[in-house]
């Protein structure tokens, strides 16, 4: 296996999030499209939820501990339908890929990943198969069911396969100092960084900005740097998959 590429694409991107079940349909035609222009081998992708599942989950209150009930299922396959839709697009492009739902290889504890399932990853991977995650709810050991970001997937999976290159595709040009993207944030200047990040303008259950950077902190704390950069404008997956480096956000793990 030769160097793993994690590529997540927001949920933000992918759907209108001013609109429950609404897909930005051109969006993840355009996306589909530019990640398999590119080819890259060894690659995982992982999406959020957007609007097929954040304004649900906020409405059934499951982003407070409960136990596992209707509404979880509910989430779980509305959830599911935007994977369908993103995979079938990525297929259309003549892309291998296959779902991979998280409620049936993760459990967490707390709502903290505990433990997933990733040898069938590594096999997809050996087989040129792309799996394509997606943020979910799972089965949590203390609280019964919890919600689990797409953020936090990738810094879990880029962990375990020791990931080369991580890329976060979201809906603003990168980590913002005000209206000043970050070209870099190195481990020393994480803690006032986080000073600046607050959560997402729209219906929210994972924490917008400010939880994705702290998964990302903590990744680069294990050595492993990340990517965030827009997503929404054309052009910037196909860069990040080619290896450009000169826009967006550096996490430096190193
Ligand atoms: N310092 C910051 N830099 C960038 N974005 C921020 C910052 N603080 C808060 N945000 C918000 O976080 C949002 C991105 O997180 P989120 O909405 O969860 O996107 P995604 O769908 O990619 O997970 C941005 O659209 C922005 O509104
Ligand atoms: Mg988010």
């Amino acid at each position: 296996m030769s160097e793993v590429t994690v590529l997540k694409i927001g949920g933000s991107v992918l759907t209108d999030r001013s609109k429950e079940r609404t897909l930005k349909l051109r969006e993840i035609n355009r996306i589909a499209k530019e990640i398999a222009s590119v080819g890259v081998r060894d690659l995982i992708i992982v999406h959020g939820a957007g609007s097929f599942g954040h304004p649900q989950a906020k409405r059934f209150d499951l982003d407070v501990p409960g136990k596992c009930s209707y509404e979880t299922i509910i989430i779980h396959n509305v959830v599911k339908e935007l994977n369908r839709i993103f995979i079938e697009k990525l297929a259309e492009n003549g892309m291998l890929v296959v779902p991979v739902h998280p409620l049936n290889c993760t459990i967490s504890r707390e709502g903290r990943l505990e433990n997933m399932m990733t040898d069938q990853i590594r096999l997809m991977l050996k087989n040129d198969i792309v799996p394509v995650f997606h943020g979910d709810v799972i089965m949590d050991r203390i609280w019964g069911r919890a919600i689990l970001s797409g953020d936090q997937i990738v810094a879990h999976i880029a962990k375990c396969l020791n990931a080369g290159r991580v890329g976060i595709g979201t809906n603003v040009d990168g980590i913002m100092d005000g209206k000043k993207v970050m070209d870099v944030i190195t481990p020393e200047e994480f803690c006032g960084v986080k000073k600046l990040l607050k959560g997402s303008k729209d219906v929210d259950v994972t924490g917008g900005m400010a939880s994705k950077a702290n998964e990302l902190f903590k990744l680069a704390e294990e050595g492993i740097s990340s990517h965030v950069f827009n997503a929404s404008k054309k052009g910037l997956v196909i860069n990040f998959l080619s290896g450009e480096r000169n826009f967006g956000t550096i996490i430096r793990g190193d």
